[in-house]
């Protein structure tokens, strides 16, 4: 039988693996009467924030959902500002990055991106790839039911071939196939500007993470506000199914 006391002390303070659904740049601009893509603009320095908090606090893995493949249905103006923000931030922060001792993943299917993206997306993950701090992984181009189902056909074809059985085929097999093959799974789940909900982000890998929804734009989530989260997350108690012995 497990031992719920240690899983959950153990689960305690820290989370090893924060992901983070960034929302509310367009309402942030709104409220200001600019663009959407200004508050995008703005979004990238609560990015930095977070980075630096994240480091500060010990947490080892930070995933920062920056773009679902439904956001292409965007105006092409939002999209386009989008990309080219991504590209310019990535230039502008790959050595500071570097410095500080992250190491950039990028996350999501490397279709529909231009050349000059492309080169961007190698660019960040070679150029921080000794990062042994915080490792920091860009959810980009990203669908958790596109991921699922590539995991499904790319175990479809092994069984196939001959190369495995259809028994063989268990979590920890499923998840090798996953984008996120070798990440822990997320601890805490954090979506900014009180929506509550998860719109395509790492549906298996969050079926145990504690989940948080404050009420601030992602432009307004700063150190303060990632340092309140990690207070939250250390008040959860994580049981897994299991009963404690206190209830
Ligand atoms: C999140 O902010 C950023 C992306 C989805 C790229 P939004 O652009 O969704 O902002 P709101 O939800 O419209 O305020
Ligand atoms: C989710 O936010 C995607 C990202 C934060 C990148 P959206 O703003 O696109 O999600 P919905 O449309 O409110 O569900
Ligand atoms: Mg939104």
């Amino acid at each position: 039988m497990r031992d719920i006391t240690a899983i959950m002390s153990r689960d305690r303070a820290i989370p090893k693996h924060v992901a983070i659904i960034m929302d509310g740049n367009g309402r942030w601009a709104k409220q200001r009467n600019k663009e959407r893509y200004e508050g995008h603009i703005a979004g990238v320095e609560s990015v930095r924030a977070a980075v630096r908090a994240a480091v500060r606090n010990g947490v080892e893995w930070l995933t920062l959902y920056a773009f679902s493949t439904e956001n292409w249905g965007r105006p092409t103006a939002e999209v386009d500002a989008i990309m080219e923000l991504f590209c310019r931030t990535v230039m502008g922060e790959a050595k500071e990055l570097a410095s500080q001792g992250v190491r950039v993943k990028v996350m999501g299917e490397r279709t529909r991106f231009s050349a000059e993206v492309l080169a961007m997306i190698d660019h960040i993950e070679r150029s921080t790839a000794e990062g042994a701090r915080l490792t920091l992984v860009l959810a980009f181009n990203y669908s958790a039911r596109r991921e699922i189902i590539l995991a499904a056909q790319a175990l479809a074809e092994r069984v196939a071939k001959g190369d495995i059985r259809v028994d063989d085929i268990d979590e920890e097999l499923f998840a090798s196939e996953l984008m996120s093959s070798g990440m822990p799974d997320p601890d805490f789940v954090i979506r900014t500007s009180g929506e509550c909900r998860l719109s395509n982000f790492l549906l298996w890998q969050s079926s145990y993470a504690e989940l948080y929804f404050p009420d601030v734009l992602w432009p307004d989530f700063g150190e303060e506000a990632f340092d309140k989260a990690m207070e939250v997350y250390a008040q959860r108690e994580r049981r897994y199914g299991l009963v404690t012995e206190d209830c």
